[in-house]
């Protein structure tokens, strides 16, 4: 971990600025408040300290420091929330360990970014220029407002082979990085020209809204009607979104998505203020976009068009959705339609009656499977089904939920299936590992009683080496009170949020925002401390001592038995005079 960054970029940085993006901020009575992005709540619970650094949820416990925030909210690992916050921030990271070859490669990542911003710029202008009339005209037709053509960042490319390469050219690229960039072309005899002509353009964005590839829509006809980027060191398919850098807020803030297929119904959907949505991005649903989505909402409404092929791909996808632990809802569309047609003929109201129809995405599959496969497609398609449950609760969560769907005995389906439960199951290709397994919260008595002297510790910090000095370390029981007063003791003064697990985190903020004791409370609380530490360490030193005692009377060692019972008859605890 790049220490001096992180302590830079807090230093540059206001947790609060950065909070504000995606959360309404209040003072209140000294701290700031809002409405908590991470669970759904009507009152506001979630608290910002700006003096420290950190935040925390009163209702769900959601805590952490400036770098977890970014990262939770945008669903990204910590590591890109370090990067990201630095570029903010003017803040240069020490590179760890200098390996050569990924020092190229982003420096290579670098620069396809920015060539994908000049590319971006270029299709933008051009759809101002006389050039781009065809395409505003086109615009003008599916009844685009400016308002998203903007948050879309919208273009057009004209059918000249060279307009783009030429662009590049001018601003120092060369031709062989445009097309190693995929914004370019080449053919067998090594020319290279525009790979997006004649087409209007969709800028697909990451999470941080930077452009990494583009989408085109052919304006007039010909094929294909949609052209996307190829994978790049920038871009892969199937990891990202359409959208989702604009959604995101919306999404966090709602716990909700829509899904859908196209370009343009992720864009309509927006204009009629359903700002929640995004888009597959011509691949089946995977597995990569399900998490990327599930990092910030808990349900995902599919919307896919009404045809056989929509209805396909809703099967599939609610699949994936739902054996990640996500809840979802289908949408379903009259045959013919897709979700534009019906924004845009019947505006919002008419699309919400479908939206509030939404079906229940298990219903959905089960009576879907049911009217258009044999017994045997449906009883395969529920052994998959559970199998991929990526965990063991939610097999046992949706087990006789699918049992009663399909009307067979509960027993009977968990009968059948366990050997195939039993198996390992199989890892789903292509997934990304985002989220480290959150640490348990500790319970156990021996960590309530460590938990006091810690909050006393983490409330209190100026206390902390008089804590020490009185033995506070031989007091604690727990392995995980034992390690979070390590790490206070060792880093006191300085900020230990980013070397705390979740679980610490959750306990060290909320430790934190509460009110801390002043004058005599905090005399007389310390006297406490300092009495049951002292009261700990007397029981301890008896226990060792007829442990001891006992052991010597198994032995028969009456010398030795004298000696401890002796010891144990002159230590007598006297309350006023241990500390
Ligand atoms: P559709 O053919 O349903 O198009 O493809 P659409 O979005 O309704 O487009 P309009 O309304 O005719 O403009 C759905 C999505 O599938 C991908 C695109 O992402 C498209 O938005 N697609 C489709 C491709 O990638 N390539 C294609 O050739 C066609
Ligand atoms: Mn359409």
């Amino acid at each position: 971990m790049d220490r001096a960054a992180i302590e830079a970029i807090k230093e540059r940085l206001d947790i609060v600025d950065i909070v504000r993006r995606y959360v309404e901020l209040k003072p209140v009575s000294g701290r700031w408040m809002g409405l908590c992005p991470f669970h759904n709540e009507k009152t506001a619970s979630f608290s910002v300290n700006g003096e420290e650094g950190f935040f925390y949820c009163f209702g769900c416990q959601a805590s952490g420091d400036i770098f977890d925030f970014y990262s939770h909210i945008n669903g990204v690992e910590f590591k890109d929330a370090l990067e990201q916050l630095a570029a903010e921030a003017g803040v240069e990271l020490t590179p760890g360990k200098v390996d050569p070859q990924a020092a190229k490669r982003s420096s290579e990542r670098k620069i396809f970014m920015d060539m994908h911003e000049h590319a971006a710029k270029y299709f933008s202008r051009m759809l101002k220029l006389p050039e781009g009339r065809e395409a505003r005209k086109y615009i003008e037709g599916r009844g685009m407002d400016t308002s998203v053509i903007e948050s879309f960042g919208l273009g057009c490319s004209t059918d000249d082979w060279q307009g783009l390469e030429k662009y590049l050219v001018s601003k120092g690229y060369t031709a062989e990085q445009g097309v190693k960039a995929g914004l370019l072309s080449q053919n067998a005899k090594g020319r290279t020209y525009d790979r997006f002509r004649a087409r209007l353009i969709f800028p697909i964005t990451n999470l941080s809204g930077r452009v990494i590839a583009f989408g085109g829509r052919i304006i007039t006809n010909g094929e294909p009607k949609y052209l996307n980027s190829s994978d790049t060191p920038i871009y892969k398919k199937g990891e990202h979104l359409y959208g989702l850098s604009t959604a995101r807020n919306s999404i966090a803030r709602t716990k909700r998505a829509l899904l859908t297929e196209g370009y343009m119904d992720v864009i309509s959907l927006h204009q009629f203020g359903y700002t929640n949505s995004c888009g597959v991005l011509g691949t089946a649903l995977t597995p990569d976009q399900v998490k990327r989505l599930s990092g910030f909402c808990s349900k995902i409404d599919l919307v896919f068009d009404g045809d056989a092929a929509g209805l396909k791909a809703a099967l599939r996808s609610t699949e994936m959705i739902l054996t990640q632990g996500v809840s979802c809802g289908v949408v379903v569309l009259p045959d013919g339609e897709d979700v534009d047609s019906i924004l845009q003929s019947r505006g919002a109201e008419g699309f919400q009656v479908f939206l509030d129809k939404a079906r229940d995405g298990l219903e959905f599959s089960l009576e879907t499977l049911q009217k258009g496969y044999s017994p045997r497609e449906v009883m395969d398609w529920a052994q998959g089904f559970l199998k991929r449950m990526t965990s063991a609760s939610l097999r046992a969560f949706y087990l006789p939920k699918v049992a009663s769907g399909l009307g067979v005995a509960e027993a009977e389906l968990r009968s059948v299936f366990s050997g195939a439960l039993n198996a390992p199951v199989p890892q789903q290709q292509n997934t990304v590992q985002r989220d480290q397994p959150r640490a348990a919260t500790p319970v156990g008595a021996q960590v309530k009683d460590d938990k006091y002297f810690l909050r006393y510790a983490v409330k209190h910090p100026e206390y902390v080496v008089e804590l020490s000095e009185r033995g506070v370390a031989q007091v604690l029981t727990s392995h995980w009170g034992k390690t979070l007063w390590s790490k206070i003791a060792a880093h006191s003064g300085q900020d230990i949020i980013p070397l705390l697990d979740d679980s610490e985190k959750r306990f060290y903020a909320g430790c934190r925002m509460e009110e801390a004791l002043s004058g005599e409370d905090l005399e007389d609380e310390w006297r406490h401390v300092c009495r049951v530490i002292a009261r700990r360490r007397y029981d301890m030193g008896r226990k060792k001592l007829t442990d001891a005692l006992r052991r010597a009377q198994a032995q028969g060692d009456t010398e030795r038995v004298n000696a401890y019972l002796k010891v144990l008859n002159d230590s007598v605890w006297r309350d006023d005079e241990q500390h």
